[in-house]
């Protein structure tokens, strides 16, 4: 079994966001933050440490993923959800974030394990496929009417 120590060195090194957030009414505080995710969001630890997750979306909050994520957390469920979220310096990155409550039996708190992942450049190319499409459908009906 891996050590304590390991395993923080692993989760240090992650290229990924990983925090950790307990239940505190009905917010989920970060209690752990790893350098990825500072490095993804330009915070740092301190700044954000027992608040809730939700200021990544600064104003930026009729997402469609976010009810699904509260429907989770709700009934201790797994989730992953694509959101738009936005650095300390305000810059915008689409973040698929994955949540997962990992239970505790000595203490009985549930705790919730979120990975950040950077996919902007995907959502980037995913939408520009959505463009070219557009335009082949329009060109085919163009080609289409000229018989
Ligand atoms: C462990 C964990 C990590 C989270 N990470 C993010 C995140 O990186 N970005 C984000 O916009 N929301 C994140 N959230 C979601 C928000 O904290 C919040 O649950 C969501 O906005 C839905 O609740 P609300 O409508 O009350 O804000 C995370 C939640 C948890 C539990």
């Amino acid at each position: 079994m891996i050590n304590a120590k390991l395993l923080q060195l692993v989760i240090n090194a992650s290229n990924d966001g990983i925090v950790v957030a307990e239940q505190e009414g009905d917010d989920n505080i970060l209690i752990y933050a790893n350098p990825a995710f500072e490095r993804l969001t330009g915070y740092g630890v301190e700044d954000i440490l027992y608040q809730d997750c939700r200021f990544l979306q600064a104003g930026d909050r009729a997402q469609v993923g976010l009810a699904a994520i509260r429907e989770a957390l709700r009934n201790r469920q797994p989730c992953r959800q694509v959101l738009r979220n936005y650095r300390k310096d305000g810059s915008f990155f689409w973040n698929e974030l994955s949540i997962t409550p990992a239970f505790n039996e000595a203490d009985q708190l549930t705790y919730f394990i979120g990975i950040q992942k950077d996919v902007s450049a995907h959502m980037d190319a995913l939408e520009r496929v959505r463009e070219l499409e557009a335009e082949v459908a329009r060109l085919k009906e163009a080609l289409a009417a000229k018989g």
